[in-house]
């Protein structure tokens, strides 16, 4: 997959995009990943990307010019290759609400296109370009490369051969419509804190039951919402009505 992010702050990928699975993804070839300066597309000395907004207002919107220009030229440049267009995407408060069903619609593109923005936002007609606007949730970031960063670290995370593990990103919660159950490491007993005994028992069976009761039961219990969508067999559908009354 090729993941290209368009921002007047690049350098902020660097730590990020250059740590953990996000560097084995690259490493490993399943991800190419490329930065640009959107001043790379202004024409003053200042390489101004942004501008008061027309009617008044607080703060700094990005100007449209230097958007439609680098969005031109990375969409027909030599980095096209045959992958083909982009899939656009616009980070914004207004968006959709990012979630685990949209990192694997994301996760199935070729070729995704980050558009971020930061000051005050976007002048709407950059908008015209976007496939998709997602947002992270109904809070205010202070800029697009924050927000697209924990997208592309979603979405990154489903590509397969990217995890070491393949069974481990099925095993998280929100892929089949459950929280995690709980998990422990050793050791077995800390300050008076023990292991449930199913999980030193070696009965690789009684574990698996005893993990899908706990995701359902904390399910039901921490996100009441999520269960009308759960993946639960007419047993697990049974422990839950149990559960419930
Ligand atoms: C300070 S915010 C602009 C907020 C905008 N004035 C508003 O009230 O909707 C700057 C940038 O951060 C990003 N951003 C902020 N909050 C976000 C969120 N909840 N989800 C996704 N992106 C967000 C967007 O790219 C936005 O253009």
């Amino acid at each position: 997959m090729i993941i290209e992010t368009l921002s007047t702050f690049p350098h902020m990928y660097d730590s990020v995009m250059g740590t953990s699975i996000m560097r084995i993804a690259q490493e490993k070839g399943i991800l190419e990943f490329r930065t640009y300066d959107l001043r790379d597309w202004t024409h003053d000395v200042h390489r101004t990307t942004d501008d008061y907004p027309f009617g008044g207002g607080q703060g700094l919107l990005m100007k449209p010019e230097p958007i439609f220009e680098a969005y031109d030229d990375i969409v027909s440049g030599e980095n096209a290759g045959s992958a083909g267009e982009p899939y656009t995407i616009f980070l914004n408060p207004t968006g959709k609400p990012f979630d685990e069903a949209l990192a694997s619609q994301l996760a199935e593109k070729e070729r995704l296109l980050f558009i971020c923005g930061h000051y005050e936002g976007i002048d709407e007609r950059a908008y015209s370009l976007a496939d998709e606007c997602i947002s992270l949730g109904d809070y205010v970031l202070s800029s697009g490369e924050l927000a697209s960063m924990v997208v592309i670290d979603a979405v990154v995370r489903k590509l397969p051969g990217v995890l070491g593990d393949e069974g481990s990103a099925i095993d998280e919660s929100f892929y089949d419509g459950l929280l995690e159950y709980p998990q422990y490491t050793r050791p077995a007993s800390y300050r008076g804190l023990n292991v449930p005994e199913v999980l030193l028992s070696g009965n690789h069976a009684a574990i698996a039951k005893w993990r899908r009761q706990q995701a359902i039961e904390r399910t039901a219990r921490l996100r009441p919402d999520m269960l009308a969508r759960a993946n639960l067999s007419p047993e697990e559908r049974a422990f839950l009505d149990n559960l419930l009354q």
